[in-house]
């Protein structure tokens, strides 16, 4: 089997690290594809090196622009690279734009697409992720589900037939990393001599909380109205915007950080009082190391992390700024996100379903 993953966006290349080490284990043939969409170091070559995946067989080197043109780009270079290499198998990931461009890149060359985190739905069609998966479920063959709630939405919307829980493989990523690091010294209490347990994690980057003045500001304001310190990841896009809008990003209890490599976050996350984020696989993250979430959206896919009450979602200002401070929920020992071996299913599923 000869199975060719697309990624180009930093939370692909954690999902691709479990996958890469399945195939291998299962003795699949394995192409991986970088579209380059994100390309600075810090959000693209460590995953490679700290998450021990493959370097990329092909790289598109697209770079960053309109979402058009991004998209564009991307579809008009895969064309090639499918020819070339002729894969039984299109893996995609998630829901960026390096996602739909090859999903339909692939469908247009009747090559079939399998979508790994298929289902997820904000409903918020605002989002340009929304359109990324709602349109990928729609064009694959093979819809990978990391929940039943995703599964259950594919349902509703017809594509059941095509449909497979697999779990999700950020929770085996997440878990690894997370066994790999232990005793390993917290990049953040290290640095800025917090104690553990004392400061919160943020990042903030989606289009919606960057891409206006006053959201943004709010946001920041929110930030450096908390009573403890709050160490905020800066996302190029988040540091673009606040310069273009001159809005400062650190003061009083805001102390402005570059991203974190994987294991350092894992560390980070695992050490802080809460999270902050407008981030996906952060809220999940969080979750999984226990560690509460404020989530400044007004919806989010992974409805579990809010059913079993450690994830609130906040507007920013005093509602935002009041939920980072709660104390601790009561302890699960719910797993909605499967057992840390989802890569190993999806392989199967791939396998299984060979045309
Ligand atoms: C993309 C995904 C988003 C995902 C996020 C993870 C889409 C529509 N969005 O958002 O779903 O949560 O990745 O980080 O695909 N930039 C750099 N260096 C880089 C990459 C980006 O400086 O390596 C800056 C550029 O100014 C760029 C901006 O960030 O214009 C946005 O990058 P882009 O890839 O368009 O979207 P993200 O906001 O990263």
């Amino acid at each position: 089997m000869k199975v060719l993953s697309v990624v180009g966006a930093r939370p692909q290349f954690v999902k691709l690290a479990p996958i890469a080490h399945a195939l291998k284990k299962a003795g699949a043939q394995h192409v991986i594809v970088h579209t380059g969409q994100h390309y600075d170091r810090m959000l693209s070559d460590v995953f490679f090196s700290d998450l021990q995946i493959p370097a990329p067989d092909e790289h598109l080197g697209i770079g960053s622009a309109s979402h058009g043109r991004q998209t564009g780009a991307m579809l008009a270079a895969m064309d090639e690279v499918l020819e070339k290499h002729n894969p039984d198998w299109v893996l995609v990931y998630g829901d960026t734009n390096s996602t739909l461009a090859a999903a339909l890149s692939a469908i247009k060359l009747h090559i079939p697409v399998a979508h790994l985190e298929a289902g997820l739905r904000s409903f918020n069609r605002d989002m340009p992720e929304e359109h990324n998966r709602v349109l990928t479920d729609h064009c694959a063959d093979l819809l990978l589900a990391p929940t039943e709630v995703a599964a259950a939405h594919l349902a509703t919307e017809g594509l059941a037939s095509r449909s497979v829980i697999v779990g999700d493989v950020m929770t085996d990523v997440l878990y690894q990393t997370r066994d790999a690091v232990t005793g390993q010294a917290n990049p953040i209490t290290q640095e800025l001599s917090f104690a553990p347990g004392t400061y919160s994690l943020a990042t903030i980057h989606r289009p919606a909380n960057t891409d206006t003045r006053e959201q943004l500001q709010a946001v920041v304001d929110s930030l450096k109205a908390i009573d403890h310190p709050v160490v905020l990841l800066a996302h190029p896009r988040l540091r673009a915007k606040a310069n273009e809008h001159k809005i400062e990003l650190s003061g009083g209890n805001l102390h402005l950080h570059e991203p974190l490599a994987y294991p350092q976050l894992v560390l980070a996350v695992s050490g802080a009082r809460g999270v902050i984020t407008d981030s996906g696989g952060l809220q999940k993250e969080a979750f999984l190391l226990r560690t509460p979430t404020t989530t400044v959206r007004t919806e989010t896919e992974w409805v579990e992390t809010v059913e079993l009450g450690w994830n609130i979602l906040a507007y920013p200002g005093e509602e935002l700024t009041r939920a980072a401070s709660r104390p601790r929920p009561t302890d699960t020992a719910a797993a909605p996100y499967g057992d840390g071996h989802a890569a190993q299913r999806v392989v199967q599923e791939l396998s299984r379903n060979l045309r």
